[in-house]
């Protein structure tokens, strides 16, 4: 039988967060990013959590598809950010660290991949896809999208995917509900917001990302546009920037934003 997400449980283990937002729950929808964006286009605000059970129309990064079946844990989250725009991939990556330190409290071993893919081993388990919405550069709202194959199975995906993802019960052998995963995600993103105010920086959210890092010292390509580098992932800046060194390149390669592969080291 279908059970709609415990609303009740989301705000009782919210309440002790900075952050406490508005909770809206679905049974299906096209996107939960969509969502988000008519909800901002009639005047909603930020403190947005919308939340959906599956998604027709579920988007990732380069406008690929997020197959999202019932099961899986699928939420949009829209924020005021405090620092300007150009710090958008640094909130990406401070929502990587908390979904990847959520995921490792049920004591598997997961890491990000840059710039906020989250891994098992080398199998992709959550994705997040964040967008920018503003007309004011003085107000700026993001939509942070997150999804986490969690109580679904290899088998419920498409055959030509299956052996790229995983899930979190295909590890544990058993369902984790979704609520549970859902507070501690809100949980370290709150955490997480409240230290790069204190701290005016992102610095800790970046020493943390480069500890669950997957990426760094890995052989890897990155394609960016028509750009496709093979290098070795040296560094990621200040900016979330990462370095790659390059065989008979003298400088190393920065790169803003690119999809990564790792490649096996030979
Ligand atoms: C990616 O890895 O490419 C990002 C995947 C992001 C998927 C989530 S599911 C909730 C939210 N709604 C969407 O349509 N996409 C994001």
């Amino acid at each position: 039988m279908f059970i709609l997400i415990d609303q009740e449980f989301i705000s009782r283990g919210l309440s002790t967060t900075n952050l406490v937002p508005k909770i809206v729950a679905y049974e299906t929808l096209d996107s939960t990013n969509e969502e988000a964006k008519r909800c901002i286009s009639s005047g909603e605000c930020e403190n947005l959590l919308i939340i959906a059970e599956s998604q027709t129309k579920g988007r990732g990064r380069y406008d690929r598809q997020w197959i999202s079946p019932e099961g899986g844990l699928y939420f949009s989250l829209v924020l005021r950010p405090h620092f300007g725009l150009e710090s958008a991939p640094l909130y990406n990556m401070l929502c990587a660290c908390a979904v990847t330190t959520a995921i490792q409290s049920f004591g598997i071993n997961a890491h990000v991949k840059w710039p906020n893919d989250i891994l098992i081993f080398e199998d992709k388990v959550a994705g997040i896809l964040s967008e920018l919405l503003t007309e004011d550069p003085e107000d700026i709202l993001l939509v942070l999208g997150v999804g986490v194959n969690l109580n679904t199975t290899r088998t419920d995906f498409p055959e030509n995917l299956r052996d790229h993802l995983t899930t979190l019960a295909d590890h544990l052998n058993k369902q984790i509900p979704r609520e549970e995963l859902l507070v501690k995600i809100i949980k370290s993103i709150d955490q997480w917001l409240t230290a790069i105010d204190v701290e005016k920086s992102f610095s800790s959210v970046l020493k943390d990302w480069k500890k669950k890092s997957a990426t760094l010292g890995n052989k890897v390509r990155i394609i960016d546009g028509a750009k496709s580098v093979i290098g070795i992932a040296r560094d990621i800046l200040d900016d979330g920037s990462l370095v790659l060194s390059v065989e008979g390149e003298a400088d190393d390669i920065i790169f803003r934003a690119g999809d990564v592969t790792h490649l096996r080291q030979d």
